[in-house]
């Protein structure tokens, strides 16, 4: 039988369809045949509480497999890898009846103290949106819809709820929105969640120039869009921008003022409608007990009590996790332990990991494993020293001493430091590692012959004060349930560690392009910094930086060769070069490509990360790799003109091992767009002068009736120009002499149209 039209029902029933069903579902409307579907966090494993439900952890959720958080696989460059989580992630929510992940979170790291940081890909819009639209494409080909978060510009958990990020459009577009893009056009997710903040004075949830012209009228959104959890303030505005459903619910007071608000004309009941059909269609991802005919036999599982799907996953998590951890330094060739040292394993972190954040993305692990087991797993005499505590209570110098003696009877000491409370509603206040495990890192550095130190945070830390005691440096980020398997694999050798760092790491944090304005004052936070976020501040300043971004060792070598660049339109090139393991072992090699320009009527960065794609190669294995460049490879957001722009002129494409090392490079010409920004009264007197038309008309209208000798002597005074060329032509037509009216500017203008 066919189901009506849900948008035919009584306006009632349509309005209790736009907040949820109860804290983790939509409502049901069973006489149009849509049923409830569950949506639930996310996004690096499944956050399904049955009984109680809250987001703050309070119930505990289903067991389910915990893979690396999107901190560490922004980390690992490799969108093959993000999707391969999304397809897991996927496979568990089938398992778990949950139709919607709240996931993936693409905003940009703007400042190293955003405290959920370690929910993030990177600072770089490319790289977020590369690896978002790929964790999408994964986990969406199981049949489950994602929810990519939090739209837009948040950057910040202080004030999160209320807080102006004020923001020109230039820098929305180019740094902030541009992930967002990139997953919406390319993956075409579920859903789009909207973020808690006000954006320049709006509430995103209630921001029609966000949610319904960009995201729907340019970008061609059709999916539904989603609050964040208790993020609707007021719900008829949030509806006529654009929101569709409210969760969590269910919400007797909002479905009533938008009842009312249709009834006395102030909401048009077509967008009651349009949003009703949005979250209906949402429904079409309700798991049922049975499991989907669509989705291929061996990955409809039913229940995670069936075993295999931890125990695969749980390997899976271990092999995706290793290839996210970036080597930052390895003097002396001090990794990969050579075989049979005497190691010394010290730190608490080594016994209890670190691998995850807190708050809404919490997972309740199937299983973890520690690094101290998976050391102990591997050929070599092992002692352990717990060396800090980070529960307090303990004697510190007692436990320092205790690892310093540890220290002093291997060859290698490997010492696990880290954060712990990690957590969304906050933000760091600083950079620092507690000063205990700094001093216990010296101490151990001071003893042993050589020092390894492991990092286990959900952001960046500094270095200083103790990176050049040790020997080597692993960014074990956050790694998932598996972290501690991942880390013995690339400390032995077992696997080569490919990451690079999706972030920039400061000697200060001073040094930081945000230091001044983060996080805000009065309501308001100002990005003061516009588009030159991360490595394109540093870059651009010529900021030195401890580690910058795209940085990372490797146990093997590789060489860039044969870079060339083939123009392919007036704004499209394509990047050609030919990379080789110059090393023993096998390893993956992360191309990054950027592109510099300086012309243009806007201030570029110095680079900025245009391509990138991870090879894998053998020993003296060589590889062509081949990169297109688009047109939005080269464009910068021209505010005034409202459109994407690439400039005629030079552009650079540059090879790099960082972004700070630049190891090939070519320099090329691209034709670009014609200055398109039509003349008006209000462009400047010089921009008359050099506009092809109106240029030589305005001369003319100017020089009419001039004598000879005014004639010469206004070519004689042709630098005076350079004083009046900024005077917009309305303002000018007024200084005593000038010979024009606006209506001769006016006919001149229709001459150029
Ligand atoms: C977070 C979202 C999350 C939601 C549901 C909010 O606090 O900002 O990312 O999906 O809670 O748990």
């Amino acid at each position: 039988m066919q189901q009506p039209d849900p948008a035919t029902l009584p306006l009632e029933r349509k309005a209790s369809l736009l907040s949820g069903g109860d804290f983790w579902s939509t409502q049901p409307l069973d006489e149009a045949g849509v049923p409830a579907v569950v949506l639930t966090d996310g996004p690096h494993g499944i956050r399904r509480q049955k009984a109680g439900a809250d987001h703050l952890g309070f119930h505990a959720s289903e067991p389910a497999t915990c893979f690396p958080p999107a901190v560490a696989v922004g980390s690992s460059w490799d969108a093959e890898l993000a999707a391969r989580v999304g397809e897991a992630v996927g496979r568990e929510a089938r398992a778990l009846g949950v139709g919607v992940v709240l996931g993936p979170g693409v905003n940009i790291k703007r400042s190293p103290l955003c405290g959920r940081n370690f929910e993030y890909y990177s600072e770089d819009p490319l790289l977020s949106g590369v690896l978002g639209a790929a964790f999408v494409r994964g986990l969406q080909a199981q049949g489950v819809g994602a929810t990519v978060k939090h739209f837009a510009a948040n950057n910040q958990e202080t004030d999160r709820m209320r807080v102006s990020a004020d923001v020109d459009e230039r820098t929305l577009r180019e740094i902030y929105l541009a992930a967002f893009e990139r997953v919406v056009t390319e993956a075409r997710p579920a859903a789009v969640m909207a973020a808690y903040n006000r954006i320049n004075g709006v509430p995103a949830s209630e921001n029609k120039w966000l949610l319904t012209e960009v995201l729907r009228s340019e970008w061609g959104f059709e999916g539904a869009v989603v609050s964040d959890w208790g993020g609707v303030g007021d719900r008829v505005a949030a509806l006529a921008a654009g929101l569709d459903l409210q969760m969590p619910g269910p919400d007797a007071a909002h479905d009533a003022a938008i009842v009312r608000a249709v009834r006395e004309g102030v909401l048009d009941e077509a967008l009651v409608d349009a949003s009703v059909r949005r979250v209906a269609a949402l429904a079409d991802l309700a798991v049922t007990a049975d499991p989907d005919p669509a989705v291929p036999a061996e990955l409809a599982v039913t229940s995670m009590a069936d075993a295999a799907v931890p125990a695969e996953h749980h390997e899976l998590a271990r092999e995706l996790a290793a290839d996210c951890i970036v080597l930052l330094k390895n003097d002396k060739s001090t990794l990969p332990l050579a075989e049979g040292v005497r190691l010394a394993v010290i730190g608490e972190f080594a016994a209890d990991p670190h691998f995850q954040g807190g708050g809404s993305s919490l997972i309740n692990a199937t299983r973890v494993d520690t690094p101290l087991e998976a050391i102990q797993a591997l050929d070599h005499p092992v002692t352990y020293a717990a060396g800090f505590t980070t529960g307090g209570g303990a004697d510190a110098e007692a436990l320092r001493e205790e690892a310093v003696r540890a220290a002093c009877e291997a060859e290698v000491a490997v010492v696990f430091v880290g954060l712990r409370g990690e957590t969304e509603g906050s933000d760091r206040e600083h950079l620092d590692l507690p000063a205990d495990q700094v001093e216990l890192v010296r101490a151990v550095a001071a003893v042993a012959p050589r020092t390894v130190v492991v990092l286990s945070t959900g952001g960046v830390v500094s270095l200083e004060g103790w990176h050049d005691d040790v020997d080597a440096i692993v960014a074990g980020w956050l790694l998932g349930q598996a972290s501690g398997g991942a880390l013995a694999d690339v400390l032995s050798g077992a696997v080569n560690p490919s990451g690079h760092l999706a972030e920039s790491i400061p000697l200060r944090l001073e040094d930081s392009p945000s230091y001044l304005t983060f996080p805000g004052e009065a309501g308001h936070v100002r990005y003061g910094e516009g588009v030159m976020v991360g490595y394109r501040h540093y870059e651009t300043v010529g900021r030195a930086v401890r580690y910058p971004f795209g940085h990372g060792l490797s146990y093997t070598t590789f060489e860039t060769a044969e870079l060339s660049v083939d123009v392919t339109s007036d704004d499209t090139a394509t990047v050609r070069l030919r990379v080789t393991n110059t090393g023993e072992r096998a390893g993956k090699h992360v191309v990054q490509v950027y592109v510099a320009t300086t012309d243009g009527r806007v201030r570029r960065p110095a680079r900025e990360l245009r391509a990138f794609t991870k090879v894998t190669l053998r020993p003296g294995e060589s590889r062509t790799v081949e990169l297109p460049l688009g047109r939005r490879a080269f464009a910068y957001y021209d505010i005034e003109g409202g459109r994407w722009t690439v400039a005629p002129g030079a552009y650079t494409v540059q090879i790099g091992e960082s972004a700070a090392r630049i190891v090939a490079e070519q320099t090329f010409t691209l034709t670009g767009d014609a200055d398109a920004t039509p003349l008006s009264l209000d462009s400047a007197i010089g921009d008359w002068f050099a506009h092809p038309v109106a240029g030589p008309l305005l001369q003319e209208a100017l020089m009419a009736g001039a004598t000879e000798e005014q004639r010469l002597q206004a070519e004689a005074n042709s630098d005076l120009m350079d004083m009046v060329a900024s005077i917009p032509a309305r303002q000018y037509l007024h200084f005593p002499g000038v010979p024009v009216s606006t209506d001769d500017l006016t006919e001149i203008l229709e001459a150029t149209r």
